[in-house]
């Protein structure tokens, strides 16, 4: 199992570009099977959960071809309607491609995608929207099994905005038999990102981005290309591994507007942001000051998947910040690990109570999840001394060229394999892999 070694407290400087969105190009990656044709999908980056999404198009009987961050697929082909356990166990998310293969074979049977590091993860939602737009479904086995000749347009209410469910009900819905009203429906940036995809291969919908989307049905859809938009969660990442160690930092490709819920917070707690439509400039210079209260909710609200980094940079600060973590329910397993590097956490359910300390020092800690993984690494860009985050299975699902484009910023962080930490107990010398 791989670790990084961080050798914190080395001010970050320079520029980096953003990576693609990782909860942009899942959606559309399943989306593209809708048309029996080809997409082509740029600025997609390499990370494990989209591997594991062309494994899944592969398996389907797509041809699948990545040339750099630009993702071919041809899906004329396809010539299966099921998802083994194998392959979801791999990414729970891949429940995004169940509206998919029902809408273009008629029948899709998926293992139950099952719970996560951060909770049960239901799919209640989707599979009741999908059944009010006449999908049979029968839940057996541990598997999930729909089928519809052709699905009907209708009035959905979600009881939660649910970013999957609103995913899995814009692509089913695309060639539906007559128009879908969707209520409730999330609100994020992908979503619109999603809308734009399946427009450009000939959909109906309208309203992304807003609480109602409506999809007119389509007969026909034809081939498209499309670029997925900047990953608002990755840009956040790295403005807390700037909080952390400090510094000064120029986000390029990225999207401001996409998390000034987040930014904001940042401006409050001392840093300066200067933004542009597709750059922002980060700054931290001294001390952070606390930012009370911290309230996760569904866009545009405070992001769930900021709340591990920036609770990471809150850490050193002055003063008591509260976080209150409403989208999921174990979203705090990266608390722990801070304390062992010195920070100051009380977690009594959903709420953290972060006192500020002055200063981390180094640890050995493991990250538990994607975000909790990155938080991890951003606190160790802060301490003193010489950590070790282990887990890094967890950070590649969702983090393209971490720790590259960390080093470029000016980061003392090296990633190892285990072959290296063995010789490394013993007499060999070898450097990590990427030591400079
Ligand atoms: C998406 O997950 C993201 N994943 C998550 O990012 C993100 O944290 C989440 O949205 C919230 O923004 C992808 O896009 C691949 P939800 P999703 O359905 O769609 C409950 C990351 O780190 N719920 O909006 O699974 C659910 O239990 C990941 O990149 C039901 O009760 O999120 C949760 O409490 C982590 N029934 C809440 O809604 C359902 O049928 C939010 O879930 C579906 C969801």
């Amino acid at each position: 199992m791989d670790t990084y070694i961080i050798n914190g407290r080395h001010k970050l400087d320079g520029s980096i570009r953003v990576q693609g969105a990782k909860n942009s190009v899942l959606p559309i990656l399943a989306a593209t099977i809708l048309n029996a044709g080809t997409s082509i999908i740029h600025n997609c980056p390499e990370l494990r959960d989209v591997e594991a999404a062309l494994k899944i198009l592969r398996y389907l009987g797509c041809s699948v071809i990545r040339q750099g961050d630009t993702i071919y697929i041809d899906s004329s082909q396809l010539c299966k309607c099921t998802i083994p356990h194998s392959l979801m166990r791999e990414m729970r998310s891949s429940v995004i491609f169940l509206g998919a293969i029902l809408a273009r074979t008629g029948e899709a049977v998926v293992a139950h995608p099952g719970g996560c590091e951060l909770g049960a993860r239901p799919i209640d939602l989707h599979l009741k929207a999908l059944s009010t737009m006449g999908a049979e479904i029968k839940e057996y086995a541990g598997n999930v099994s729909c089928a519809a000749a052709r699905l009907r347009g209708s009035i959905i209410d979600l009881s939660f905005p649910s970013v999957g469910a609103t995913e899995n009900v814009m692509i089913s819905a695309t060639t539906a038999l007559g128009t879908t009203v969707l209520h409730n429906a999330a609100r994020e940036p992908e979503i619109y990102d999603l809308q734009c995809f399946l427009n450009s291969m000939g959909a109906k919908i309208s309203g992304a981005g807003t609480p109602v989307v409506t999809i007119d049905g389509v007969h026909s859809l034809h081939n498209t290309e499309h670029e997925v938009i900047s990953d608002r969660i990755a840009s956040i990442t790295y403005l807390a591994c700037t909080a952390c160690a400090g510094g000064e930092i120029l986000l390029e490709g990225t999207i401001p507007d996409h998390y000034r819920s987040v930014t904001d917070v940042f401006c409050r707690s001392g840093c300066t942001v200067t933004t542009g439509k597709d750059y922002l400039r980060f700054r931290c210079g001294g001390e952070l000051k606390a930012v009370s209260p911290i309230v996760t909710s569904p866009y545009p609200g405070f992001p769930t998947d900021a709340q591990a980094p920036v609770m990471a940079a809150l850490t050193k600060s002055k003063g008591i910040t509260v976080f209150i973590e409403n989208i999921f329910e174990n979203r705090y397993r990266h608390v722990p690990e801070l304390i062992s590097m010195g920070a100051n956490i009380r977690t009594e359910g959903r709420t953290a109570i972060v006192t500020g300390v002055s200063a981390l020092h180094s640890a050995s800690v493991s990250a538990a999840d994607l975000r909790g993984g990155a938080a991890l690494v951003a606190a160790a860009l802060g301490a003193e001394g010489e950590s070790i985050v282990s887990g890094l299975s967890h950070i590649d699902r969702g983090y393209e060229h971490f720790d590259e484009n960390l080093r470029k910023l000016g980061a003392s962080i090296y990633r190892i394999n285990d072959t290296y930490r063995s010789e490394q107990n013993g007499t060999k010398e070898k450097a990590p892999q990427n030591a400079q």
